[in-house]
């Protein structure tokens, strides 16, 4: 059994480019450079955005959090959107979700510039990333492609089952897995709440990714011997051993699935370093469009 190891893999990806941007700022450039907006104070988005933030830092990346209260206006934050639009200096942004109920996250997504749009969650890259053109890849699903390719996982002709239909998870990996090219060429089944007979069909999957967000969900008498396992899931479940009472599990029963399955990803340590790496890989991918043209 291979564990899928994103914690160790993103820090590889994270030194190789740390070393490119060494190379960007020593022929002049200024570095890449990442905002995020980080609305309120739910502490799992706090969490998720520091680890950006830090992220930036290690590989050399310029970054600005902007950080504001709950009940800020819509209009307030499309003002700071505008902003963040016609900044030279900055390369790429993301608004971390979920936002408070009063601001209309698909209002918000709509009016970031997709040139500027790292995290590929606006419709423009959506509709490029479906058709095959070049895009921001969503930083799970890119996440995802990243450990697969890296790992040297086959995915072609391999049917590919996805547990969870989400904007930002489920159909995107749907959509890129299923593409021409490695990885892709899978065939994907792509399942969700009304989905019958899951569990059959889950035992058809050579590669299973669980984004549904429910507590290992996934259980070993549902995976073909070999196989490989995404886990995408971060649960809380309580653990009185732990300081703070609880750990973190994903959407598969890591214990009893790891028993049986070729590959898998650990939670935490697997699809969550390598999301916030896809981020970065993007933010590159922005500053080498505006200032190298390559
Ligand atoms: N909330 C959960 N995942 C994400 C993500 O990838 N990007 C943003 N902006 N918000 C999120």
């Amino acid at each position: 059994m291979t564990l899928l190891n994103g914690k160790e893999l993103s820090q590889t990806i994270a030194s190789e480019i740390a070393e490119e941007v060494n190379q960007l700022t020593e022929a002049g450039h200024r570095p890449p450079h990442l905002a995020a907006l980080l609305i309120g104070d739910n502490p799992a988005s706090r969490s998720y955005v520091g680890n950006k933030i830090k992220l930036c830092e290690k590989v050399g990346f310029r970054s600005t959090l902007i950080q504001k209260p709950e009940d800020i206006s819509e209009l307030e934050v499309l003002d700071i959107i505008q902003d963040l639009n016609n900044d030279d200096e900055l390369d790429g942004f993301i608004v971390q979700l979920p936002l408070p109920r009063h601001i209309d996250a698909d209002k918000i997504l709509l009016a970031i510039d997709p040139q500027k749009d790292v995290d590929g969650f606006h419709p423009q890259n959506i509709g490029r990333m479906t058709l095959g053109l070049p895009c921001y890849k969503p930083a799970t699903p890119y996440g995802i492609l990243m450990l697969l390719e890296r790992y040297g996982i086959e995915t072609s002709g391999k049917h590919c089952v996805v547990l969870g239909r989400s904007h930002i998870v489920g159909t995107p990996i749907s959509i890129l897995l299923s593409r021409r090219g490695y990885p892709g060429d899978a065939t994907v089944t792509l399942t969700h709440s009304k989905t019958k007979g899951l569990e059959d069909i889950v035992r058809t999957a050579d590669i299973v990714i669980a984004a549904l967000g429910i507590s290992e969900f996934v259980k070993k008498d549902w995976i073909k011997p070999g196989a490989c396992i995404i886990d995408v899931g971060i649960n809380k479940k309580d653990d009185p051993s732990k300081k703070r009472g609880y750990r973190l599990v994903g959407d598969v029963d890591f214990e009893g699935v790891s028993q049986v399955a070729g590959a898998i990803t650990p939670v935490p340590g697997g699809v969550g370093p390598m999301t916030v790496m896809a981020l970065i890989v993007n933010t590159l991918q922005a500053f080498k469009i505006s200032k190298t043209n390559t």
